[in-house]
């Protein structure tokens, strides 16, 4: 029997539209999108094991090579740096890293900026850029609230629709970085089957 192929999935929307693209390009494995709690699913004739794994844990499965290959946002490349190779765009899961604040929000540029964030690493590079000086906050989720509580100054967040800024009387000020979903492989099985990987990432890209 030969190996199986080891695909890390985030769970969710994208991860099933990601799967789609997957299961076009000759990489099926129906069970996957079952209704159940299980995470682990294989199809020994397409030659795949598929995993659902949280969405900013994908680059860590790779990086450690318990996934061969796997699909994780550009973001998370961005502030984790996983020692991985980024293989290709697949164009899905399109969204914008941007600085948000409250409407009609002034900077002062004379004080230290208050900046609040899931992506710390980004947020300190891109002020790092303009030599801007800030303070970090660190924060897991509900970031918009930062802002509005007058806990900061700006939010360094993932805009997708806009939503959700407009329904916390928040507006983007300025674009950081256009985010989307990569395929990503682990380095030392890209070394062994290269070709394999190469045709793979080839399917998907004509997908
Ligand atoms: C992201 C982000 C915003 C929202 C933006 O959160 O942090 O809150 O999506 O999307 P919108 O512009 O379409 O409204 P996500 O849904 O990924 O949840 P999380 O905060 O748990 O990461």
């Amino acid at each position: 029997m030969r190996e199986l192929l080891n695909i890390a999935l985030p769970k969710g929307r994208l991860g099933e539209k990601v799967y789609a693209r997957f299961a076009e390009a000759g990489y099926p494995c129906p069970l996957v999108l079952e209704n159940s709690r299980k995470l682990i699913f294989e199809n020994e004739e397409a030659g795949v094991r598929y995993f659902w794994v949280k969405p900013s844990d994908v680059a860590i499965y790779v990086e450690r090579g318990a996934a061969d290959i796997g699909v994780a946002g550009k973001d998370i490349l961005l502030e984790y740096a996983p020692a991985v190779y980024e293989l290709a765009d697949l164009d899905v899961g399109k969204c914008r890293m941007a600085v948000a604040a409250k409407k009609g929000w002034r900077d002062d540029t004379e004080r230290t900026l208050r900046v609040a964030t899931k992506f710390p690493n980004i947020a300190r590079s891109y002020y790092a850029g303009k030599s801007r000086e800030i303070e970090l906050i660190h924060l897991n989720g509900s970031i918009e609230l930062a802002p509005i509580l007058g806990m900061s100054d700006v939010i360094v967040d993932i805009v997708e629709t806009g939503t959700t800024l407009k329904e916390n009387d928040l507006e983007p000020i300025e674009d950081i970085v256009p985010i989307s979903a990569r395929l990503i492989a682990n380095r030392v099985s890209y070394q062994f089957a290269q070709a394999q990987l190469d045709a793979l990432r080839d399917a998907l890209v004509r997908g």
